[in-house]
């Protein structure tokens, strides 16, 4: 069966690294943002530990984004320049997911190395990486420092409001996470998109004529 080379290592690294943060910040961000909900760890211990992966978190993107910057990979994060193109690919792609995937239908996208995204990926994935995850950082490292940056929090307009966005991010991701989750099991088989991401190599989907043989 011929396997494509989905996803480099420094993509892979990155995205495992990225996920426990992510975990972990979620987490403690509770524990910091509703005090009483869940205490784990004392609330000194939450801040300090959630600083720390905020840092971890800043310094792996800035991974992601150097292996892309400097990859021709990075088209797979380009959007899609026609509105047609693009929703009719985006309706076919949830029609499959809402009903060609209970009916053994054949998937409508196929991914390649620099086309590896189906039009709902590549449009959640661009408002995550491009506009989401950056604002996230910059709103935590003013939050982590408040005095240092006074003039920077005063121009976006005071600690209540870099705080709220803060924090709909973070309701935001508490919806994704389920969400992405959920849909890396719709491959092949469920385990099979995370073991993509853990080799980088796609499986191809088995033709129907595979499928035969293979009876
Ligand atoms: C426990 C948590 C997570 C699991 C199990 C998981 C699982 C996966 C899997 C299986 C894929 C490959 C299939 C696909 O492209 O959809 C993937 C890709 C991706 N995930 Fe996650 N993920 C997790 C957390 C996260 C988080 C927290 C983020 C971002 C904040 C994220 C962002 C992405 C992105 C951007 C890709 C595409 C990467 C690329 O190829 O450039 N994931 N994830």
């Amino acid at each position: 069966m011929a396997r494509i080379y989905l996803h480099p290592l420094p993509v892979r690294i990155w995205h495992w690294i990225n996920a426990v943060t992510c975990v972990l910040l979620f987490f403690t961000g509770i524990q910091l943002r509703y005090i009483g909900l869940i205490d784990v760890v004392s609330f000194q211990t939450a801040v300090i530990t959630h600083n720390v992966l905020g840092f971890i978190l800043i310094a792996n993107f800035c991974l992601w984004l150097g292996f892309y910057l400097c990859s021709p990979r990075i088209r797979a994060y380009h959007a899609e320049t026609n509105p047609v193109r693009y929703f009719i690919g985006a309706v076919r792609q949830t029609l499959y997911y809402s009903y060609g995937i209970f009916r053994d239908m054949p998937p409508p996208f196929r991914p390649t190395p620099y086309r590896k995204f189906n039009p709902l990926q590549a449009m959640t994935y661009q408002i995550l990486m491009i506009i989401l995850m950056p604002i996230q950082m910059l709103t935590g490292i003013l939050l982590w420092n408040l005095g240092g940056f006074s003039r920077t929090v005063a121009f976006f307009g005071g600690v209540r409001e870099i705080n709220t966005v803060h924090v709909l991010i973070f309701v935001l991701f508490a919806f994704y996470l389920p969400a992405h989750i959920y849909l890396g099991t719709l491959g092949r088989r469920p385990s099979t998109h995370y073991r993509e991401m853990l080799t980088g190599y796609e499986e191809e989907e088995e033709t129907e004529k595979e499928a035969e043989v293979a009876k």
